[in-house]
């Protein structure tokens, strides 16, 4: 007969393995996924994976941190669809090398209709580069999406129409002086175009053929992918910056849990998000958007929010293979 403890340990090991899987999908710079994790009886490490990490266009690792709060938050998410409490220490002290959370699946709870909805909504959410549609951002849903963010110890600025024009001009800057850099050139070669069969990067599928005449550019990837977009306006784009009071690892993991929270909401109330993270990676632009802040704190990311047609997405972004990303203890 089986015991209870040996039934609890059978359940806890596959809800981690499932968080893992959940968390595998979450969005990550250049799909770098740069993410590492170590299951361990009722626990699940998360470090950062120093053979994924950007060292050209992210040397401080802001954004690599960033996506593996997102897959982080992807995690807990999972697990409380699957009916666990999750207790997460973030940066603790483990003599690890770039360990960023631990997260143990303490105790059974009931599982919420919202968990078990998020839960749906990580299988659908995407990047969307395509041009946004004519039809607003609704404001009550960008409150919510707010709301997701604030939740997390993190903040959304929503850019007011004359701040627009001034990210625009930073994120030109920033995507000249990325133009020009040889070694970011060589990196973004590295991990963007093709088909990407080995699981990670951006595939040619989801780089668009054109550059949509926006106001805020989106990436140039230095090649023209297979992706038709639209060619209309961004008129309609809702700008918003993720920021807080610290510029540390920590809240840089509680971005991205806030990143991947809003994402989901957004990705609920039908509307479609893009991160423009080259503004926050060229140091010089990295100051123009903090002005736009007010001196209130530090950008984390840029990202824009536009109604898209959901039937019209593009294909998804591969992932590695889940041994590439999960190790024995
Ligand atoms: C921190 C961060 C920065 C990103 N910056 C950009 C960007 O500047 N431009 C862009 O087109 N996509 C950007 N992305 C989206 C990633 O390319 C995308 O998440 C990844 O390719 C996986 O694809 P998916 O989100 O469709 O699953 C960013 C994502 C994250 C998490």
């Amino acid at each position: 007969m089986t015991s209870t403890q040996t039934v609890d340990a059978l359940a806890v090991t596959r809800a981690l393995t499932n968080a893992v899987i959940a968390a595998s999908h979450a969005p990550s710079i250049h799909n770098t996924q740069p993410w590492r994790w170590r299951p361990h009886g009722d626990r699940l490490e998360l470090s950062i994976d120093e053979s994924r990490l950007l060292a050209v266009t992210d040397p401080d690792h802001r954004l690599a941190i960033l996506s593996c709060g997102a897959a982080l938050h992807h995690a807990l998410i999972s697990l409380a669809a699957d009916g666990w409490h999750a207790t997460v220490t973030r940066l603790s002290e483990t003599n690890r090398p770039g360990h960023l959370a631990t997260v143990r699946a303490d105790a059974r709870i009931p599982v919420e209709l919202a968990a078990f909805r998020h839960l749906q909504t990580i299988a659908l959410r995407h990047t969307d580069r395509r041009a946004v549609s004519d039809t607003a951002v609704d404001a009550d849903a960008l409150r919510t999406i707010t709301a997701a963010v604030e939740a997390r110890q993190t903040l959304l600025h929503v850019l007011r129409p004359g701040q627009v024009l001034d990210l625009a001009s930073a994120a030109n800057h920033a995507q000249r002086t990325e133009s020009d850099d040889q070694a970011w050139q060589t990196e973004l070669r590295h991990w963007t175009g093709g088909p990407r069969p080995l699981g990670t990067g951006i595939p040619d599928t989801v780089i668009p053929r054109t550059a949509a005449p926006t106001t805020v550019p989106g990436r140039d990837f230095g090649h023209r992918g297979d992706m038709t977009v639209a060619d209309t306006h961004d008129r309609t784009a809702v700008f918003g910056i993720l920021y807080g009071p610290g510029d540390g690892d920590i809240d840089w993991l509680h971005a991205g849990e806030a990143l991947s929270a809003a994402w989901l909401k957004a990705t609920e109330l039908g509307i479609a998000v893009l991160p423009l993270s080259a503004a926050i990676e060229v140091t010089a632009t990295r100051e123009t958007v903090r002005r736009l802040l007010s001196g209130l704190g530090h950008p984390y990311l840029v990202l824009r929010f536009g109604v898209q047609d959901p039937d019209t997405a593009g294909p998804h972004t591969p992932r590695l293979p889940m041994e590439q990303i999960v190790e024995q203890p």
